[in-house]
C-alpha cells in the first residue's frame, strides 16, 4: 500500500464523521444498577464492545453506557447508536439495532476492514436488550404469559393471529401483531406457539 494511500486512511478515522462521533462520545461507562449488559467482540482484530443498559418500569433505556477496546471507528459507532436509543422503549432501540446498514451510512465512508465495527455495535446493543427482555419475561407477572417483551405481547394474542390468519412462520406473526421485531429473544417462544398451534388445527 503506497504512503498517499495509507495516509488517507488515517485522515479518514480522524475526520468526518467518524472523528465527530468519537470526539464527542459522552456515554462512555456504566449504566447504573439494576443494568443489562450486551457484549460483541472481533475475531478479525480482538476488538471488543460491552454496553450497559439501565431500563425503567415503562421500559423506558433510561441510561446507555458502553466501554469499547478498539479503534475509533468502534468508538464512533457505538457512541452513535447509543446516543439514539436514550429515551427511546426497548423494543423502539432494538428496531434500530437491526438497522447495521443505516448506522455505516451516518458514519461515512469506511475503510472495508472497518465495516464490522458498526455491526459490532448492534449486536452488543441487541445482546443487552435481549438480556432485558429474557428478565422481564421472567419477573411478568400478568395475567396472560408474556411473550415479546420488546413489544407486550402475550402468548394468547399470538396464538388468536396464528389461529385468524393461519400463519405457519416467525415472519408471518411479527407482520400481524409485532411479536419478535425487536430483539428477537421470543423467536424460540413463537417458534413453539407456531407448532402447537398449527399441530392441533
Ligand atoms: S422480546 Fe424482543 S422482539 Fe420479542
Amino acid at each position: 500500500m503506497g504512503v498517499e494511500v495509507w495516509n488517507h486512511y488515517l485522515m479518514q478515522d480522524s475526520s468526518g464523521p467518524v472523528a465527530e462521533f468519537f470526539f464527542s462520545s459522552k456515554n462512555v461507562g456504566e449504566a447504573s444498577e439494576p443494568r443489562f449488559i450486551g457484549r460483541s467482540a472481533s475475531f478479525q482484530c480482538g476488538a471488543t464492545l460491552r454496553v450497559s443498559l439501565h431500563v425503567d418500569e415503562s421500559q423506558i433505556i433510561r441510561e446507555a453506557k458502553f466501554k469499547a477496546a478498539g479503534c475509533s471507528v468502534l468508538v464512533a459507532s457505538a457512541s452513535l447508536l447509543i446516543d439514539q436509543v436514550l429515551g427511546k422503549t426497548t423494543g423502539e432501540a432494538a428496531a434500530l439495532g437491526q438497522q447495521t446498514e443505516a448506522l455505516t451510512e451516518r458514519l461515512g465512508d469506511l475503510r472495508p476492514e472497518r465495516s464490522e465495527c458498526p455491526a459490532l455495535a448492534c449486536q452488543a446493543l441487541v445482546s443487552a436488550i435481549r438480556s432485558y427482555s429474557d428478565s422481564a419475561r421472567d419477573e411478568w407477572e400478568g395475567d396472560e404469559a408474556l411473550i415479546c417483551t420488546c413489544f407486550c405481547v402475550s402468548e394468547r394474542t399470538i396464538e388468536r393471529e396464528i389461529q385468524a390468519r393461519e400463519l405457519t412462520t416467525i415472519a408471518e406473526v411479527t407482520a400481524a401483531c409485532r411479536a419478535g421485531a425487536g430483539c428477537r429473544s421470543c423467536y424460540p417462544l413463537i417458534e413453539d406457539i407456531l407448532e402447537e398451534v398449527n399441530r392441533e388445527s
